[in-house]
């Protein structure tokens, strides 16, 4: 399949960082307005909550968000009240928790699975002793139950988890490579609904590295572009808040091809076998947006 030439990238809806809880309720504001929800106000205990994970910012354990970006997810999550989300890149589960206790609030109680949550490995890179999704019973003890970790899968596990359309948001932060977070957006796309949000994490990892290499400071671990480039060349609508942002799925989910198209072109960032596999799993992807 060739490209079908330059697919023009969308303007973004930029609401910048989450700095503050005063910057938290007025940019909630803004952002219920953006997305056609004027009016809607943070759910009771929301606040209260963030503010017991901002304590605990000192005794975070690595590698999950942090706190301008689940202030972000936390808001997105209120205002769109989806009833089901699913997540790719679960690692202690952290993340998986703020989005569980935002739908929690939105919702109300019951058992139903809320949060489905997707890892390739079993147990966490940043301590192997751990289990993966091991801190969502330390984080929210009440609602683990409705929170489902799918280790040793990867996004393509979302058919077996969902009827199409059934996701009223995705969240997507696992391997950063390009074309990894493409392939998870079109494995995702069939699931979630037209007109629904997907949340990438990472936008910016790219220039931030190469920044930071070029002023002569050295970083421990890779920098890819995958999760940039996506949300950059997006054709559709978007929004930025900093480090992280939301792609609006297009309701005729086909006319994603010709965008992927486009970005396949780019050189991958996943290399040999590896890269022959995704290339496949690419095409393979656009069968399910027909
Ligand atoms: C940055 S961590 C996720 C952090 C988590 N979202 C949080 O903020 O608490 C990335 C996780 O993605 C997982 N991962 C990497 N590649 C993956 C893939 N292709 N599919 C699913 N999970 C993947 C890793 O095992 C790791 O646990």
């Amino acid at each position: 399949m060739t490209s079908p030439g330059p697919v023009a990238a969308a303007e973004c809806f930029d609401i910048g960082e989450f700095r503050s809880f005063e910057e938290f309720e007025i940019k909630y504001a803004a952002l219920a307005t953006e997305l056609g929800r004027a009016g809607k106000n943070p759910a009771a205990g929301e606040i209260d909550f963030l503010h017991a994970m901002v304590d605990l910012d000192d005794v975070r354990y690595p590698g999950g968000i942090g706190s301008r970006d689940y202030f972000f997810l936390t808001a997105l999550v209120s205002i769109l009240a989806p009833r089901r989300v699913i997540e790719i890149g679960t690692l202690t589960g952290f993340s998986t928790a703020i989005i569980a206790a935002a739908i929690h609030r939105q919702h109300g109680g019951g058992d139903a699975i809320t949060v489905e949550t997707i890892d390739v490995h079993t147990h966490c890179s940043i301590d192997e002793t751990k289990k993966i999704g091991f801190e969502i019973r330390e984080l929210i003890p009440d609602l683990a139950s409705t929170v489902q970790v799918h280790t040793r899968r990867e996004s393509d596990f979302a058919r077996h988890l969902a009827a199409p359309n059934e996701f009223g948001l995705a969240f997507i932060d696992a391997d950063h490579r390009h074309p990894w977070p493409l392939l998870d957006v079109l494995r995702l796309a069939p699931y979630v609904q037209g007109g629904g949000w997907i949340l990438l994490h990472d936008i910016q990892l790219g220039t931030y590295g190469e920044k930071e290499r070029s002023a002569g400071r050295s970083l421990e671990g890779k920098t890819p572009y995958g999760a940039e480039w996506l949300f950059d060349r997006w054709p559709f609508r978007k929004i930025r808040s900093f480090h992280i942002g939301a792609i609006e799925l297009p309701s005729r989910k086909a006319a994603l091809i010709p965008f992927a198209l486009n970005l396949m072109e780019r050189p991958f960032e996943v290399t040999d076998h590896a890269a022959k596999r995704i290339r496949r799993a690419l095409y393979q992807s656009f069968n399910e947006l027909l």
